[in-house]
């Protein structure tokens, strides 16, 4: 529910914003009161009257006089709001957003504003597809920005793929989740997760098997209960939780320094299956057969970033979680990584081939504390996430 919330919502200039107005509906439905502000673009496919009517709500428009500087500044609109929602995030307001634009009253709020922000983009295949587009989704959710969708499908373009606005019920689904409340309220949580890629040359690179799936259920568990997550994500198989700030990296050495930037933290998980050496000298051309025999890789360790994050003596997380994959003397192998990483936790996986663990849907945990070792039930990944995620508030309470 969303009892008492406020919601400003954008509605940019795209066919979807017909959309915007159920989901200003569906929205007050749940107990959100809703402040509509419609851009130039916007009132070409909606009309204001119709965006109040519905919001029960004067709407603000992209043509902003004075009158309503004087009721209320742009500043304060923007800071009145519980969330700000873009939908129809279109091309051009995340350009906008990406670049830091303040020329109209929608770029302007988004700047302004100290809420969360999450876009819910719609806009033509093509377009979406576009490096442009997707650097400044890259930026964007970087920056913290939240987004939901967009879906594939057939659009009004005529044309098929990723593209269409989400339906009005996900987009309210990613407010409750963008909007929940829980003992982590107020916690920031770094998780990482998924494999990392080590560049061999422009196309080749070394990989492992790790699809990010228990690290995405963390964050996702995480988030629910309030939590501000950064997940630092490898190019994972799974696509990233809602409500979350995603910072997608391929290295390990990306990873740390994406890690490092996320601090400080009142927990980190280190969920990722980072890759323990990379290639030395990774050659920046690709590596040609050439007849002269096989071509010799050189590696270089990685940094540890779990025992790395662990060792700080400034802004050490004061709950950092560690994950150990096992064949062997599980209890006794992870007992002793906690002691050598210097984590406070370590969740122990049993990854024995017959076990399917690894790429699998469940996961049998054994959790290593200062106080010993606890044995989980086998249970589904999101089952664990969400056990682990409760005792992590349950220990930063
Ligand atoms: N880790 C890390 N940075 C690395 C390597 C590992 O942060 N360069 C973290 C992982 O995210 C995980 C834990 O350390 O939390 C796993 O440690 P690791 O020593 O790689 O253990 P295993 O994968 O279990 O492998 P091994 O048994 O070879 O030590």
């Amino acid at each position: 529910m969303l009892d008492g919330k406020r919601i400003l919502l954008i509605i940019g200039g795209g066919i979807a914003a017909f959309k915007s107005l159920d989901l200003i509906r569906r929205l007050r439905e749940r107990g959100a009161s809703v402040t509509p502000v419609l851009t130039r673009a916007g009132e070409e496919f909606v009309t204001p009257l119709s965006a109040s009517a519905l919001a029960s709500e004067k709407v603000y428009r992209d043509l902003f006089d004075l009158t309503d500087e004087a009721e209320m500044g742009h500043i304060e609109l923007s800071r009145a709001a519980d969330l700000v929602v873009v939908a129809p995030a279109t091309a051009d307001l995340m350009a906008k957003m990406a670049g830091g634009h303040a020329n109209d009253l929608a770029s302007t709020l988004l700047m302004a504003t100290d809420k969360r922000v999450l876009i819910a983009p719609a806009m033509n295949v093509r377009m979406w597809e576009h490096p442009a587009t997707q650097r400044n989704l890259a930026t964007l959710l970087g920056d913290g920005i939240l987004c939901v969708g967009p879906d594939e499908g057939d659009m009004a373009c005529g044309e098929h793929g990723p593209g269409r606005m989400s339906e009005p019920l996900a987009i309210v689904e990613a407010v409750e989740q963008a909007l929940a409340t829980g003992p982590l309220q107020g916690k920031h949580v770094i998780v990482t997760s998924g494999p990392t890629h080590e560049p061999i040359d422009p196309v080749r690179y070394i990989a492992n098997r790790s699809s990010g799936t228990q690290g995405t259920a963390i964050a996702r568990a995480l988030a629910a209960l309030g939590a501000d997550v950064t997940f630092v994500t490898g190019p994972a198989s799974v696509a990233p939780p809602q409500g979350v700030r995603v910072v997608p990296v391929q290295t390990a050495s990306e990873m740390e320094a994406a890690v490092k930037a996320a601090l400080p933290a009142d927990a980190a998980v280190f969920a990722a299956a980072v890759a323990d050496w990379r290639v030395a000298d990774a050659s920046a051309r690709k590596i040609k057969k050439e007849g002269k025999g096989l071509p010799t890789l050189q590696f270089a360790e990685n940094p540890d970033i779990l025992a790395g994050v662990a060792g700080l003596k400034k802004d050490r997380p004061a709950l950092v979680v560690g994950f150990a994959a096992e064949t062997d003397d599980v209890v006794a192998n992870a007992t002793a990584k906690r002691e050598r990483k210097g984590c406070d936790w370590v969740v122990a996986n049993d990854v024995r081939p017959e076990t399917g663990i690894m790429g699998g849907t469940e996961n049998t945990v054994t959790l290593v504390t200062a106080e010993g070792a606890e044995n989980w039930p086998r249970l589904g990944k999101d089952k664990v996430a969400e056990r682990l995620a409760t005792r992590i508030a349950e220990a930063l309470d």
